[in-house]
């Protein structure tokens, strides 16, 4: 029997908080799991910038990136050990560089989710560039921009094809508002998309590996409230609607970490924003959340990691076509996807892995959660976004609500892998 220790590194940007427990939280697990007549144990430690040599092997087996999307550097570096040394990395990032909103609504589409109808339009103005002329003036076709926002329907959303973060949306409710807001786009590439309003819900639902956590989400509340603390708060069928279409579009992309959102309009569920490839993690979002989030990561790395979990470069999209172009009912399509989402993350697998491996999880991190380890992370993270003056009410609001959440959750009373 050897003795194996599997590394998982963590790529971050300004992220403070998740990974102070993320890595407290698994030195006290100290696992040593019997895995095919070995010893395995884990270890984590932070990804650095770096020159590196492209034949240079891999210190990691698993990578968890918050970076890939906007840090060219280390995107290149997690390709490269993918490609070279077998790395299993939090998102596929081939597919989190090419996959912008404006690709995940044409592919949900082509499925068959309900995606508001939306048009993407050429953008008011261009970068200057040499062949920008002569292009324009052969192909630019000159068009009625109120005759498109008519046939889509008032209200609806102007937000650049690539976006985040609520950067350049605007909510439209007539002709001149559309023609202001086109104005003053600038050389940002937007989409139109038909307002799901009125509505009477919008969920935020996180999936993290197979594991999934529906969030009531109040888009008009100050940053701190806007994850609200209920949970299991749908009826069992809306929230597995919502479960299943997350599945199936991290599944799809090959996202192991990413967030949709769903707006709901007379019963059914709208998904109108689901690359989201790099949710917020922060405890000042989540709070009450942020354990879920913590025990969800660490469940699905080390299941990864003790498995050797294959990295899927190539995508199985044509799998999933071959069911929407079948001629059966919507709810049969999904199923069939669902199938095919369940197989993408090994959810029997992971499952029996975590029944077998990580049943001390619940306690050790609800202690753990109680601890000044915690206390600490969320005041450091508070102290990096908050006034001087609102430090002390804000690490105290934040900590109070994660001992809600053990009071409530945290001894596994509610311990469903699922939500
Ligand atoms: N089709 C829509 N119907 C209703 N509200 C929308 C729609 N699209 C966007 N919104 C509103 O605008 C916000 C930001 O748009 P979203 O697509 O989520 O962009 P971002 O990627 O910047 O979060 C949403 O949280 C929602 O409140
Ligand atoms: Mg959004």
């Amino acid at each position: 029997m050897a003795n194996i220790t599997r590394k998982i590194g963590l790529s971050l940007g300004a992220d403070i908080c998740w990974p102070i427990c993320y890595e407290e939280l698994l030195k006290q697990l100290n696992l040593k799991l019997p895995i095919d007549g070995d010893m395995i144990s884990f270890e984590s430690s932070r990804v650095e910038i770096e020159p590196f040599d492209l034949r240079k092997q891999c210190n990691y087996d698993v990578v968890i990136d918050r970076l890939t999307h906007w840090y060219h550097i280390s995107r290149e570096w997690i390709k490269t050990e993918i490609l070279v040394n077998d790395l299993y990395v939090f998102n596929n990032p081939w597919s989190l560089q090419s996959m912008e909103k404006q690709t995940t609504y044409a592919a949900m589409m082509r499925l068959g989710f309900p995606v508001p109808d939306t048009w993407m339009i050429p953008p008011k103005r261009y970068e200057e560039s040499g062949d920008l002329r002569p292009t324009l003036s052969r192909y630019a076709k000159l068009f009625d921009l109120g005759a498109i926002g008519d046939r889509i329907g008032y209200p609806l959303y102007m937000k650049p094809y690539d976006g985040g973060a609520w950067v350049g949306v605007t909510g439209i409710h007539n002709q001149q508002e559309l023609l202001n807001a086109y104005e003053s786009s600038g050389t940002r590439v937007m989409n139109l998309q038909k307002g799901v309003e009125p509505n009477d819900a919008f969920v935020r639902c996180v999936g993290l590996g197979p594991q999934f956590r529906m969030v009531n989400y109040d888009p008009g509340a100050p940053l701190h409230d806007r994850y609200c603390m209920d949970h299991d708060f749908l009826p069992d069928d809306q929230a597995k609607q919502m479960r299943d279409m997350t599945m199936v579009i991290n599944a799809f992309f090959g996202w192991d970490f990413n967030s949709c959102e769903g707006l709901r309009q007379e019963g059914v569920w709208y998904p109108i924003d689901f690359a989201n490839a790099c949710p917020d993690s922060q405890v000042t979002s989540l709070h009450y959340h942020f354990p879920w989030l913590i025990k969800a990561n660490l469940r699905w790395s080390i299941f990864c990691a003790a498995t050797n979990r294959t990295m899927k470069t190539n995508l199985n999209w044509q799998s999933y076509f071959d069911i929407a172009d079948q001629d059966i009912p919507f709810e049969e399509k999904v199923a069939a996807y669902v199938d095919l989402a369940r197989d993408h993350f090994n959810v029997d697998e992971f499952e029996s892995f975590c029944a077998e491996h990580l049943s001390q999880l619940d306690e050790v991190a609800n202690e753990f959660f109680a601890s000044d380890t915690v206390h600490n992370a969320i005041r450091d993270k508070v102290s990096a976004l908050y006034p001087d003056d609102e430090i002390e009410s804000f690490v105290e609001l934040f900590w109070d609500r994660i001992q809600t959440w053990r009071q409530v959750e945290g001894a596994g009373v509610v311990s469903r892998i699922s939500s």
